[in-house]
């Protein structure tokens, strides 16, 4: 893995490659290369930049495919940069996911003579077609032959010398798009290099092959029937997927909260029966199921997990139905205990194609569980896989860190517990009330960024402190989980999210001078137990910063530094609250010159385990 562009057509290849592989970037990478017919192979391990740098101006081909290679089997060098190429140079091949019986193949491979240049899983698969490729065999036939004997997960694009205007490309388990252009078609792992060329997309299932020439492509399924697809639209626009001036994307999508917000409620609220209506939950059976349904597993992994434990707490306090959220990675290998009848999984995913909470959906499915998904990738794998589910509208993020996706998906989750709780009890009024707070939202969050500069001086005050505690309860415990996470991932400062009455049971031992706290203290139903949870941590000497709702000057007494939001209801001041410290964590990250939008070692999309 990581990212993969493709292109046929009429055009010279290689410069929608390297602006391809360009806008791939942020997914994270440590290598690039490219193929492109008649003219060779270019790898570089490093930055899309190198590969650029060494590219001569008569590297021209009318088709290609090119590859950003986050190492999963082999260090991060030219020899193991994709394409990779069978033993007669014929096959030229980009890879991701991870073939799990590569070393069989290559055994079995390396028994008759052929030998490997690189570590890479990758390279077994390239030789392996290479091998099967007879002189009177197309490529896409040697390609299945190879991919049946392939375990394990691909998005692959494959071209040969024998035919240079073609290029196959197959998915199972990693996400791959055509993109129908006029002037030829675009392949990529995510549509962010093809909306500067076109907007008619085509989303590959796992089974399927395209055989794309220049005139044009088929699809076929594991059976090599044809397969018609729809050709969608592809609504984010090209300047959407840029920095619009910010000095980072993270920075930018952080400002965007206010526009997010209201893109996530946009007709979704009913005022006239007070209530929120979800497109996906209409369909007569899954409305049947949801108004019946006795538990609720929610899951999801990172920001998306700690999303659905604030759902948790919001559906159960306003529908009163049980529910438990799950760590997909753990989720997948544990014994289902879960009755079908009544029983609705709910998966989150920014992406939609994380791979452990796709095995969980999938496990869930396997038991008969209605699965509902919360993504904000139109397309996607988890949103193509789930029964139904609710669409973010957050639009695409391209920093690493979740930050407005994570906003939206705790606003889709209060607008999944009003819905059921409306059918559960809720009063007319207690809706309308929540909905009349739901609206303030988008001109709250836009007053929280009006006070970023107070919020950046305090996070210049604790840029080299070397430790972190956040802490909160109930509603804003969950909030110190991500605002810890949002820390440690993007300044590499060691930091702890923990419930605030979890403190003397513990924590409370690595209070000093030198390890300060964040505490989440709104004036909400928890204020005066998080109040005394900062005097135990004041009395041990620590540093406090409160984050605290406008108008409460008590705080003061307590914390040597105060941020405040605006007062909303309590079930929706974590939309709020995660403003302020996803921005500490910006300006924490930016002081220590951080790389603020690729943090070292992680990537946007987990599509492998
Ligand atoms: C943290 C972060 C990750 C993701 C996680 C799930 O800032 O971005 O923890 O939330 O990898 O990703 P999705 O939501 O794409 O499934």
């Amino acid at each position: 893995m990581c990212g993969i562009v493709g292109y046929v057509g009429k055009k010279n290849a290689a410069p929608f490659l390297l602006e391809g592989l360009s806008a791939l970037e942020y997914r994270g990478y440590d290598s690039a290369g490219m193929y492109v017919s008649g003219a060779g192979a270019l790898k570089r391990a490093g930055k899309v930049a190198e590969l650029i740098a060494c590219v001569p101006d008569d590297f021209e081909g009318k088709s290609g495919i090119a590859h950003t290679r986050w190492a999963t089997h082999g260090a991060p060098t030219e020899l193991n940069a994709h394409p990779h190429t069978d033993a007669s140079k014929t096959v030229w091949l980009v890879h991701n996911g991870i073939i799990e019986n590569h070393s069989e193949i290559r055994k079995d491979l390396e028994a008759k003579g052929v030998v490997f240049a690189s570590q890479t899983d990758s390279e077994a698969l390239a030789q392996l077609i290479g091998h099967l490729y007879t002189e009177d065999m197309l490529l896409e036939d040697a390609v299945r032959a190879a991919l049946a004997q392939v375990q394990g997960t691909y998005g692959v694009a494959v071209a040969s010398t024998r035919e240079p205007e073609k290029v196959v490309v197959a998915r199972m388990g990693s996400p791959l798009m055509l993109g129908v252009g006029e002037d030829g078609i675009y392949v990529a792992s995510d549509a962010t290099p093809i909306l500067p060329y076109t907007r008619k997309a085509v989303y590959l299932d796992d089974g399927e092959m395209a055989i794309i020439t220049d005139q044009g492509y088929v699809i076929t399924d594991a059976d090599e029937a044809h397969v018609d697809k729809p050709v969608t639209s592809l609504e984010w626009s090209a300047e959407a997927a840029q920095k619009k001036g910010y000095e980072h994307f993270m920075l930018k999508e952080i400002m965007e909260v206010g526009e997010v917000i209201e893109n996530t409620l946009r007709g979704r609220l009913d005022t006239a029966n007070a209530t929120a209506i979800l497109g996906g939950f209409q369909d007569t059976d899954i409305h049947g199921y949801l108004k019946h349904a006795k538990r609720i597993i929610i899951t999801g992994c990172g920001s998306a997990y700690y999303a659905g434990l604030i759902g948790k707490t919001m559906i159960e306090e306003l529908a009163g139905i049980p529910v438990e959220v799950e760590i997909a990675s753990e989720l997948r290998y544990r014994r289902p205990t879960a009755d079908p009848k009544d029983t609705v999984l709910i998966a989150v995913s920014q992406s939609g194609e994380t791979a452990d909470t796709l095995e969980a959906i999938r496990a869930a499915k396997r038991q008969g569980i209605l699965t509902l998904g919360i993504v904000n990738v139109v397309g996607s794998t988890v949103a193509r896989e789930t029964d139904a589910g609710v669409y973010n509208h957050a639009g695409p993020e391209i920093g690493v860190a979740s930050t407005k996706a994570f906003i939206s998906q705790v606003l889709v989750f209060a607008l999944v517990a009003l819905h059921l709780a409306r059918e559960r009890g809720l009063s007319k009024q207690e809706g309308s009330d929540f909905i009349k707070e739901l609206e303030t939202l988008p001109e709250k969050a836009r007053a929280i960024l009006t006070r970023t500069k107070a919020i950046e001086a305090v996070a210049k005050k604790y840029a080299h402190t070397r430790d972190f505690l956040y802490l909160g309860r109930k509603f804003q415990c969950p909030i110190a989980f991500e605002g810890a996470l949002k820390l440690k991932e993007i300044s590499y400062i060691h930091a702890e999210g923990y419930g605030a009455g979890e403190m003397k049971h513990g924590p409370l031992a690595l209070i000093d001078t030198d390890f300060p706290s964040l505490v989440l203290a709104p004036r909400d139903s928890m204020y005066e137990k998080t109040a005394s949870n900062i005097e135990e941590i004041r009395a041990r000497s620590g540093k406090v910063i409160a984050l605290t709702t406008d108008g409460n000057d008590d705080i003061t007494r307590l914390a040597d530094d105060v941020l405040y939001v605006p007062e909303t209801h309590e079930a929706l001041l974590p939309v709020l609250t995660t403003i302020p410290l996803q921005l500490f964590a910006y300006y924490i990250a930016k002081e220590r010159d951080c790389p603020i939008d690729k943090p070292r070692n992680l990537a946007k999309s987990v599509t492998v385990e």
